[in-house]
């Protein structure tokens, strides 16, 4: 925001240096923390210790001090900079507050739906995410990286990088074989309707329990996984049938939470050059090969790296009766991505907490094969969402929950709470504010949640007009447009931000939230956690709504109000932003 002036200071201060002699190391800038007023701050202890190596014999502490001191008296006269503190030192600026205000919301008008957004890095980073089972519902326990993947994409863009969306759908394994045994003996010949993914799940759980109840099916679902793994054509072209059907489902569900993919990669491509990837490891004595005993492959991982203790421990990579694991396809998955896209920055892997161990191993033997790209992989775990009634999900035990359900009472509760607050919603405007909102009440709790903790999920909570929730946040943004709205006028045309003497408290929390939002954007990519972006935007909502009840706006003297209308106009966009980033729209009537 005051780079100009950073630079400005940064010349004076190289130019005093050079005329006294001090060897000016590189300056450091952080903001100041606020405190009712906005600055920034650097400090001259690596250019005092830098003189001390060169024999100057003063301690570096006294030494910053002094130098911090002499530094200031050269400051006096910036233009923008309040006042100059030399303390312990360090150089603190303070910015004049009505130029940071209005810079601040100039920026915001002037950037737009930019706002925030950072610098072009040149990276392309892969994320894969929502990674469904075909053959199975897609049920809540979906839902948290489906949600998650989607917002870290949004955020990851925002700050700069190209992102590729990847998704993997098991598309094979047991729980595939189990599907195809239950379609051919209980529903042969039947096709679905309309709620494909119910449907699709349905069968897979009746043919779960009819096992379970029956063992004397394992032997035909043994028979059947062998007329898979030779191919038969009769299987095989079953299998690729019933899986567009899931894959249709899938699109639908995607739609309706408004989430897109690039490219899918799915477990059956992965199978063959898996396996040739483990029969390569034993070649090079990587793996060591147990099959002539019976046992599988396996890779000693700490043994391999000669460790003493116990770290990655033993993974195995291939069955004893030589068909691929999960572990098997995940190997040659990996390569495929970097195959496919070969400038990869980074490939990350939005899966379960419960699977850290599986990526740490694959992505760990791929480095010992010498595979560089392993170093470029990262696993961003998450926790599992439990359901009021603490209902834990899980897709094996009865307590699936379905996705379809949930987005549908989301909905429709949603409709409840909007027919309440305002009666005079027209019919497209009340289905079109329940759809935000409801979505905007599922994905919110997720994305407010530190990643690796539990979300417990209830609907009072994510439907809360005056908590921390998406409607609060939503609703907010309505209010600004109403102001605006009723003043008539747009706020871009008006005169450039020229805030009074003395702001409301209220009006300078208000800024310093928006002041924060683009760094908040870089955190919150760096460290994977929407949450980041999740808290700014309640924190901005809050903050609106203590300026909403101090601080007329319409009804203000004409300065007064033609520079708060253009900070509404800013919050409205800040808003919209950082909820675009979380997935959630930000409704102009509610
Ligand atoms: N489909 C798997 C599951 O439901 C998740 C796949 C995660 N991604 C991967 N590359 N292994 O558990």
């Amino acid at each position: 925001m005051f780079e100009t002036e950073q630079n400005a200071i940064e010349t004076r201060i190289q130019a005093f240096c050079k005329e006294n002699d001090i060897p000016l190391a590189a300056l450091e800038w952080k903001p100041l923390p606020f405190s009712g007023e906005w600055g920034m701050s650097t400090s001259f202890f690596s250019t005092a210790a830098a003189e001390s190596r060169l024999g100057k014999k003063i301690g570096v502490a006294t030494r910053a001090q002094e130098i911090a001191s002499q530094v200031k008296a050269q400051l006096s006269d910036v233009p923008g900079i309040r006042r100059v503190e030399a303390v312990m030192g360090y150089l603190n600026l303070y910015y004049d507050t009505q130029e940071f205000t209005r810079r601040v919301v100039d920026s915001v008008l002037d950037k737009k739906d930019r706002f925030g957004s950072g610098p072009a890095t040149g990276q392309l980073v892969m994320i894969e995410f929502s990674q469904p089972n075909t053959h199975k519902a897609f049920h809540v326990g979906h839902l948290r990286g489906t949600i998650l993947g989607d917002a870290l994409c949004r955020i990851l863009e925002f700050a700069g990088n190209d992102i590729v969306r990847a998704n993997y759908p098991g598309d094979m394994g047991m729980h595939v074989i189990k599907w195809l045994w239950g379609y051919l003996k209980f529903h042969n010949g039947e096709e679905p309707a309309t709620d494909i993914t119910r449907w699709m799940g349905e069968v897979y759980a009746e043919a779960a329990h009819r096992i379970e109840q029956d063992p004397t099916f394992e032997a035909e679902l043994r028979a059947l996984y062998a007329r898979w793994d030779q191919r038969d054509p009769e299987i095989v072209a079953l299998w690729e049938r019933t899986r567009a059907w899931s894959m249709e489902g899938f699109r639908q569900i995607y739609a309706a939470l408004d989430v897109r993919f690039d490219v899918y990669y799915f477990n059956s491509q992965e199978e063959k050059p898996g396996k040739e990837m483990v029969e390569d490891l034993v070649r090079r004595g990587i793996a060591t090969d147990d099959r002539p005993n019976g046992g599988a492959v396996i890779v000693k991982i700490d043994e391999v790296l000669a460790l003493n203790k116990d770290q990655y421990r033993t993974a195995v990579v291939l069955r004893s009766d030589g068909t691929a694991l999960y572990a098997t396809e995940d190997l040659a998955l990996t390569l495929h991505k970097f195959r496919d896209y070969p400038h990869l920055a980074k490939s990350v892997y939005v899966v379960d907490v419960r699977q850290s161990l599986h990526f740490t191993q694959v992505f760990k033997i791929l480095e010992i094969a010498g595979y560089t790209q392993a170093q470029k992989c990262s696993h961003v775990p998450y926790e599992l969402v439990t359901l009021p009634g603490n209902v834990v999900v899980s897709s094996r035990e009865g307590t699936v929950v379905l996705l379809e359900d949930l987005l549908r009472e989301a909905t429709s509760r949603a409709r409840e709470e909007a027919k309440k607050k305002n009666p005079n919603l027209t019919a497209d405007q009340l289905d079109s504010v329940s759809k935000a909102v409801g979505l905007g009440a599922l994905k919110y709790p997720i994305l407010a949640r530190e990643n690796t903790k539990m979300v417990t999920f209830d609907w009072q909570t994510a439907l809360d007009f005056n908590g921390q929730a998406a409607p609060y946040i939503q609703y907010a943004h309505v209010r600004c447009n109403s102001i605006l709205k009723k003043a008539g006028v747009d706020p871009a045309n008006l005169p450039h931000s020229q805030f009074a003497n003395s702001l409301e408290p209220a009006e300078v929390e208000l800024i310093d939230w928006l002041s924060r939002f683009p760094a908040e954007v870089q955190r919150s990519a760096a460290e994977y956690k929407p949450l980041v972006i999740a808290s700014i935007a309640y924190d901005i909502a809050r903050a609106f709504a203590g300026f909403y009840d101090a601080c007329p706006v319409v009804q203000a003297a004409p300065d007064v109000r033609d520079a708060r209308l253009r900070l509404v106009a800013a919050v409205k966009i800040v808003l919209a932003n950082a909820l675009s980033l979380l997935g959630i729209t930000a409704p102009d009537v509610m």
